[in-house]
């Protein structure tokens, strides 16, 4: 018998077999999301086949999809580890965070404050910035432009009894660096604000530990996790308890439902929860080193999902040290944004390259099959910061558990062929 490895989960993915100009599409676009594996489309196309209906009422396409959606609850209460009922489903991070910034700003008073960072995707910080509409103060903590990390002495020197909200970013999807969250949530506790965790970002690339955090809300989306387009909230249920927010008189008024406007995207959440069980058993096939380190067993899905999230961390890490080394070393004209060697990042590589537009080299590479990004990924403030933002920002590669070294390689190929780049592109002056 062979040992299972990744590239069994490779061959899981559906749309890694298409070719575009003739060439095999290297996705290295997951920060802007996910391919899927088989098992979600499944599960998305078994919910409408077989479960289709609005819950609510007696018949059995409704009972299953009641009991699906208590299900994938469930699913995602291991993938926070959390309970059941401190998961809410939404359309997207996005809507679940006006929604949350509008209910959190029913306990706010004039000049209470709001502490948003200016490394958060701006997800994380224009739902916030309008509640100064409502005399709500907004205040940014500052990012260092060289180290491309948060200054935690203007964090320390910003939050106050005055701040209410403390809405931080776990990981940049601009840069890749990941924040010491948990000691940022520790100082905001200590004065009382509600802490708002935004790990789009992070959480296809490492496990999510509300408890540990002791976050009051998290937000994530399912489509950056090999899921299908839809966001999820964890919400502390004590917290949830006390918070009033708009309400319909149809809808139930406790936790989770409380927070949940309508009907939800039923066939998203069934792909979602196919996405965790994915990574579940990709942490019980190839996860046995880390489950035998941290002294855990396979038989519980948490462990399952913690150990499929190892094993896909330590694979892109081990790429993308190689890119990063090659991309500094070998390539000409690349000057790399991120944070220094040693600290906590993602496998997200952001760069920029002497003379050529980012958006050209995208559409170069593009060309090639290679699939990646350009601008500013709606990381405004932090492309800004970098000084970026009238040179068309950055050109980001995300790795994911699906890419592969010769991928890398071949990008690495056609960035090194500078001459047909630059013709391809037009040139900055
Ligand atoms: C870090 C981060 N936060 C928030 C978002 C917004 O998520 P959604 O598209 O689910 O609204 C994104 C999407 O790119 C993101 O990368």
């Amino acid at each position: 018998m062979n040992t299972p490895s990744l590239e069994d989960i490779r061959q899981q993915f559906p749309s890694l077999k298409r070719k575009f100009n003739g060439y095999p599409i290297a996705y290295l676009d997951g920060p802007g999301g996910y391919q899927v594996p088989a098992r979600v489309i499944d599960a998305i196309a078994d919910y409408l086949v077989n479960m289709n209906a609005n819950v609510g009422t007696e018949f059995d396409t409704a009972q299953r999809t009641s009991s699906m959606l208590q299900n994938a609850r469930e699913i995602f209460a291991d993938f926070f580890n959390c309970t059941w009922d401190e998961v809410i489903f939404g359309a997207n991070m996005t809507t679940l965070n006006f929604f949350l910034a509008q209910t959190l700003c029913r306990e706010m008073k004039t000049g209470d404050r709001v502490l948003i960072t200016e490394i958060d995707h701006e997800a994380n910080r224009g739902p916030w910035l309008q509640l100064t509409d409502r005399g709500i103060l907004v205040d940014e903590v500052a990012l260092d432009p060289v180290s491309c990390t948060l200054d935690m002495t203007d964090y320390q020197r910003k939050l106050d009894r005055k701040t209410k909200v403390v809405a931080l970013n776990y990981a940049s999807n601009g840069v890749g660096t990941i924040s010491d969250v948990k000691k940022m949530i520790d100082m905001a506790r200590d004065t009382g604000a509600y802490t708002v965790v935004d790990a789009v970002h992070y959480a296809s690339h490492g496990p999510l530990d509300v408890q540990e955090l002791k976050a009051d809300f998290l937000l994530c989306s399912a489509y950056k996790f090999f899921g299908p387009h839809i966001g999820v909230l964890y919400g502390r249920k004590n917290v949830l308890e006390k918070l009033n927010p708009l309400n319909l008189r149809t809808q139930s008024k406790g936790p989770p439902y409380m927070m949940e406007t309508g009907t939800l995207h039923h066939e998203g959440i069934a792909g979602a929860g196919a996405a965790v069980e994915f990574i579940a058993d990709a942490g019980a096939t190839l996860g046995g080193d880390f489950l035998e380190q941290s002294g855990k067993k396979n038989d519980s899905r948490r462990n399952r999902i913690v150990a499929g999230l190892r094993v896909f961390d330590q694979y892109e890490q081990g790429l993308c040290r190689y890119l990063l080394e090659e991309l500094s070393q070998n390539i000409k004209g690349i000057t790399i944004y991120g944070p220094p060697a040693g600290h906590p990042r993602t496998s997200t590589v952001s760069f920029t390259y002497q003379g050529v537009h980012p958006e050209q080299v995208a559409k170069y590479l593009g060309s090639k099959g290679i699939f990646v990004w350009a601008g500013h990924f709606y990381a405004i403030r932090l492309v800004e910061r970098l000084g970026l933002s009238d040179q068309g920002g950055l050109i980001r590669v995300g790795i994911t558990p699906y890419n592969t070294k010769s991928e890398l390689d071949r990008l690495l190929e056609a960035l090194d062929d500078g001459k047909s780049l630059k013709a391809y592109g037009q040139t900055i002056e």
